[in-house]
């Protein structure tokens, strides 16, 4: 019975350790953020209400507005435009419609600092390079913008392959400023595609390790919104959609953690293995001190 007591003792104050001292200094670590909002309900709706034309959206991207002079899209089969090294790679825009979040995506193009919570990066005249939408550069936002952006949101969509890979994901909306370069030990082609050290005031850091130092719930606080975590980061608010975020977080598990799901197979048989282990422990015990008494 002494056994039974003093297991008593250590049980108690493991768990006191475990469920009572070590969440309570993580809540004082790490307090609580909320969880991500993929509504993005914060952010602008600026289509007000506006119904987007696919045909309408097509003619202000291409003819009017240009949007290949500083990014590569594909309009009806073949690649249009030309990607820019602006201290940032532009990216491609084929996807956007899939990957970004549709209000996240018509606030971006309203706007772009704003958007991506960034404006207190362009202040004293310094302006984000993709300049914000204004159809009669009139200066103001008005219903004929609210429109303009509806409609090239409905095109941006019309446009987006119906699925990507993890990878192409990740390519599309992080690759710009990130590189991943375990994801491809041998041809290195998941190196940052550009330097944007100066864009953006600091060198964002190669997230090939990252799923192992930052928890998964972080991850997608973090990307959803990185202000969140870090008051003031260089870091853009990156709009995705529930479902792209997950597989930017897949890939960045694949790359980072591989083995993740054989380790936590092994689990439940090295348990198996601990308790038959001590049963026999125990049996063994048992019979030695029958011998003495
Ligand atoms: C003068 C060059 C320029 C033009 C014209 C331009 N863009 Fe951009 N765009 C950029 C740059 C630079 C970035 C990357 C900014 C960054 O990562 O900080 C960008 C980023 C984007 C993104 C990524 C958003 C995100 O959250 O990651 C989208 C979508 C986009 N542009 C759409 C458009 C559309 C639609 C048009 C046309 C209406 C357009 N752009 C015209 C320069 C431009
Ligand atoms: C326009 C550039 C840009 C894009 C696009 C971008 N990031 Fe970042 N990211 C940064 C910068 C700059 C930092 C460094 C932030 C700082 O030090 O304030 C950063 C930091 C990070 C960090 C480190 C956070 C920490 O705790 O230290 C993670 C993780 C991250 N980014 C993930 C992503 C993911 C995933 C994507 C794609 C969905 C992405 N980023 C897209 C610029 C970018």
């Amino acid at each position: 019975m002494r056994e039974l007591k003093i297991f008593a003792v250590v049980a108690f104050f493991t768990g006191v350790l475990y469920w009572g001292v070590e969440p309570f200094a993580h809540t004082q670590l790490h307090p609580h953020k909320p969880a991500p909002d993929y509504t993005f309900s914060d952010t602008d709706d600026v289509r007000n209400g506006k119904i987007g034309d696919v045909a309408s959206g097509k003619s202000l991207i291409v003819d009017q507005f240009q949007c290949q002079s500083c990014h590569t899209l594909t309009v009806d089969g073949a690649q249009i435009g030309a990607s820019m090294d602006m201290g940032v790679v532009t990216p491609d825009l084929t996807s956007a419609g899939l990957i970004y979040d549709e209000r996240y995506l018509a606030a971006f193009i309203a706007n772009p600092a704003k958007a991506a919570q960034v404006e207190h990066k362009f202040v004293d005249g310094a302006a984000h390079p993709m300049t914000s939408f204004d159809l009669a550069y009139d200066g103001t936002f008005g219903d004929d913008d609210a429109q303009a952006v509806a409609d090239i949101v409905a095109f941006l969509k019309s446009i987006a392959p119906s699925s990507l890979t993890n990878k192409e994901v990740f390519a599309d909306a992080c690759q710009r400023c990130h590189g991943i370069k375990y994801g491809d030990f041998y041809g290195g082609t998941m190196a940052a595609k550009g330097d944007v050290s100066t864009y953006m005031g600091t060198t964002p850091p190669d997230l090939s390790q990252y799923i192992r130092s930052r928890s998964k719930g972080f991850l997608h606080e973090f990307i959803n919104e990185p202000g969140k975590h870090l008051h003031g980061t260089a870091m853009p608010r990156v709009g995705l959609t529930e479902s792209a975020e997950n597989q930017v977080v897949s890939y960045m598990e694949e790359v980072g953690d591989s083995s993740k799901p054989q380790r936590e197979a092994l689990a439940p048989n090295f348990l198996g293995y601990l308790v038959i282990f001590a049963l026999f422990a125990w049996l063994w015990k048992a019979k030695i001190w029958r011998e003495v008494h």
